[in-house]
């Protein structure tokens, strides 16, 4: 069934239909599609413009399609409709006749869209915000239990200074944290009832529009109808959240490649969650982080095409924007699956360590806290750099770390330095003189802990 076939003498042809149509994806939205048709019937009613038995046959009605679409007894697959919205309709009519063809009073397809793919949005953003906060409780279990675990903390991928597992993994907490309020301002800016606003001008009907909002958990109705039915700001605001999002777990996936390399071996990854080679038997291969590392493509193409196609619209509702769609929900889906099979991963990954320790005592990463030690011993900074410079260089010809070197070589450098000067720069106490909040040392990282632990309560 047409919902427009009235002033057309010809049929579509074939290729127009197929070009044209969008239940393929738009199917994906039934749910929030009947959900709106709900509400809006109960508006409807509520204002006298349908009777309360007509209110309730709809409802019936469409309760019907949801559940037989649920259970894959109405077939989406093979259905020639045009989009979602006529499936729901055409099998409305036939299932209840005349009264069905009062759904769509007061509304157009332009608003109904509007709504559904904003309630669609919704609900994937709230699933989002609670696949992070899983992620994030597990790096707060890693944190909690590797405040001092020490490792080097790089700078061009260079050991700079040393820090703990607990720090470093503090950091994606931050990011991730971001990402949720991120979430949050997005629902709270999005969260406005389009329906109502009919094809672009309203309706001559006496519509309660904030009624309806209501229904749907929106805070209010929307104030313009042009804008209603025309704006896709919030799908670019989740694209470039999701953006950010699959950006930092390609980073700590980036990492975590590093890591489980053959030359760090920092971590090792669970046998269920790595691959092995067809040629070679000895590879354990990180396939999932690079996987979600490659994947991040795919949610940015989403953000700059949807961009694109909105770049230069003219008011209000152009088909241009049924291509807000499958990129869109491609991006949904693989954002999700990414936090949700590293999250898996990370939970399950075997940290080494000792082989971190050891990597952060050889690597001169107590360098900057030699420069220090003669600082408080008198020395100016900038003497000290080099002197400690010289010291490293020795250390180079010699093939050790600054600890190993004896005193009175330490001393024919710079006298100012004396026994203590062992126990300044152990990799333990370099990280923990570090107690400002945000660094690494056990007390700051304690406190943020239970900062953390607050938040995620
Ligand atoms: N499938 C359309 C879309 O996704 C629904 C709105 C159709 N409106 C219209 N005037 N053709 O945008």
């Amino acid at each position: 069934m047409k919902l427009w076939g009235g002033r057309f003498t010809k049929e579509t042809n074939q290729l127009v239909h197929n070009f044209n149509a969008s239940l393929s994806f738009d199917r994906k939205f039934y749910r929030q599609d009947i959900e709106g048709s709900i509400a809006h019937v109960t508006m409807l009613a509520k204002q006298q413009i349908l009777t309360d038995a007509e209110r309730d046959e709809i409802i019936k009605g469409l309760k019907g399609i949801l559940s037989d679409i649920d259970n894959d007894i109405l077939d989406l697959d093979n259905s020639e409709h045009e989009d979602i919205h006529s499936f729901v309709e055409a099998h409305l009519i036939e299932r209840i006749g005349n009264v069905g063809k009062k759904l769509h009073t007061g509304r157009s397809r332009n608003d109904q869209v509007a709504l559904d793919m904003k309630l669609y949005t919704r609900d994937e953003l709230k699933e989002t915000d609670a696949l992070l906060k899983d992620l994030l409780e597990t790096i707060l279990k890693i944190m909690d239990e590797n405040t001092e675990t020490y490792m080097p903390g790089f700078t061009h991928l260079q050991k700079a200074q040393p820090i703990t597992l607990a720090h470093h993994m503090g950091a994606y907490f931050e990011m991730f944290k971001r990402d949720r309020s991120r979430i949050a301002d997005i629902i709270k800016r999005m969260n406005t009832s389009p329906i109502g606003s009919g094809a672009l001008a309203g309706t001559t009907y006496p519509l309660d529009r904030e009624y309806t909002a209501s229904l749907l958990n929106f805070d209010c109705a929307t104030l313009n109808s042009m804008d209603s039915v025309a704006d896709r700001d919030y799908l670019i605001e989740m694209l470039s959240a999701f953006s950010t999002i699959m950006m930092h777990l390609s980073r700590f996936c980036e990492e975590f490649i590093i890591w489980n390399s053959n030359e760090y071996r920092f971590i090792e990854l669970d046998d269920a969650y790595s691959t092995g080679s067809s040629i070679m038997p000895q590879k354990k291969n990180p396939d999932i982080a690079e996987l979600v590392r490659g994947k991040t493509g795919r949610v940015y193409g989403a953000l700059v095409s949807l961009l694109t196609t909105m770049k230069g619209l003219p008011l209000a509702y152009n088909k241009d924007m049924q291509e807000d769609k499958e990129f869109t929900f491609d991006a949904i889906d693989t954002t999700k699956g990414c936090i949700k099979l590293f999250t898996g991963m990370l939970a399950t990954t075997h940290f080494n360590k000792d082989v971190m320790e050891e990597s952060a005592k050889n690597g001169f990463t107590n360098a900057t806290d030699v420069a220090d030690y003669l600082v408080n011993h008198g020395v100016p900074f900038r003497d000290a750099h080099g002197i400690v410079g010289q010291l490293v260089l020795m250390c180079i010809e010699k093939d050790i770390p600054l600890d190993k070197l004896p005193l009175d070589e330490y001393k024919k450098i710079c006298p100012a330095f004396e026994e203590d000067i062992y126990e300044a720069i152990s990799i333990r106490t370099c990280v923990e003189k570090r107690v400002t909040i945000g660094a690494p040392g056990k007390d700051a990282m304690k406190k943020v802990i239970a900062i953390y632990k607050d938040y995620l309560k």
